[in-house]
């Protein structure tokens, strides 16, 4: 059965957001694989039961800050919040790495920015970083603007500064100052209220730890302000 199909038997918001099929699209090369998957929010468990009906032989861990009464098997449910890192650091003592981590939890910005940052030295090459319902980006309640979208600290600024660690070094040197993720994000894939963040070096990874700055690089600097 297609992810599609399976996804129809449950009925997670997944299905109606069109997201089941752009999983479908992202994650077929991994259906057979023995892969590590979180999932940040859970509510009733449906996505939870896709997932297990689709991957046959993933490791598959649900978190929620509410307390859950059902199981469901060969699933490991645990108790959270995504904004704790000592909670967080919990699940990397017993799965070490994960190949797919989708934030579908609170959609509050400052949620999505501190479990992306700690979350993410723990996901392995090639590994995807999903974060859904980002339309919430656009309301003041999660965090974010309607009105300004240049807003810092809103969560599709966020995800965008990430864009610059594909692409900036090579064409900003000399003026490279290096961000956390620089060299460690290999794609970033876009789609409405959705994005999916590839973990893994480019082509060729150009930051150099030894660069030092010389004259001329000065100059080019103070030229580079006016042109
Ligand atoms: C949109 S629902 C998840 C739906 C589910 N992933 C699906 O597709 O069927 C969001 C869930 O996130 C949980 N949640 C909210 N804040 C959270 C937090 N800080 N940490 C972990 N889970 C949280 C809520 O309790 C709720 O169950």
């Amino acid at each position: 059965m297609s992810l599609i199909e399976i996804g129809k038997k449950y009925p997670s918001s997944k299905n109606i957001s069109g997201f089941i099929q752009l999983y479908e699209k992202y994650f077929s090369s991994l259906r057979d694989s023995k892969i590590n998957i979180l999932e940040i929010g859970i509510e009733n468990g449906d996505s939870l039961r896709i997932w297990r009906e689709y991957f046959s032989k993933a490791n598959i861990c649900g978190v929620d800050i509410d307390k859950k009464n059902f199981k469901i098997d060969n699933v490991d449910i645990q108790h959270g919040d995504q904004s704790n890192n000592v909670f967080l650091l919990s699940l990397i003592n017993i799965y070490k790495n994960f190949d797919i981590i989708i934030d579908d939890g609170s959609h509050q910005a400052k949620h999505i920015i501190s479990s992306f940052n700690f979350l993410f030295p723990y996901l392995n090459d090639n590994g995807i970083y999903i974060i859904e319902d980002l339309q919430t980006s656009y309301f003041p309640r999660y965090g974010g603007s309607r009105i300004n979208l240049n807003k810092k600290q809103s969560s599709m600024n966020f995800v965008k500064s990430l864009a610059d660690s594909i692409n900036y070094e090579k064409n900003n040197r000399p003026f490279f100052k290096k961000n956390k993720f620089d060299g460690l994000i290999k794609s970033i894939h876009f789609h409405q209220n959705i994005a999916f963040i590839y973990k893994g070096q480019s082509i060729k990874y150009f930051y150099n730890q030894d660069f030092k700055e010389t004259l001329s690089d000065k100059i080019k600097k103070f030229l580079s302000y006016f042109f």
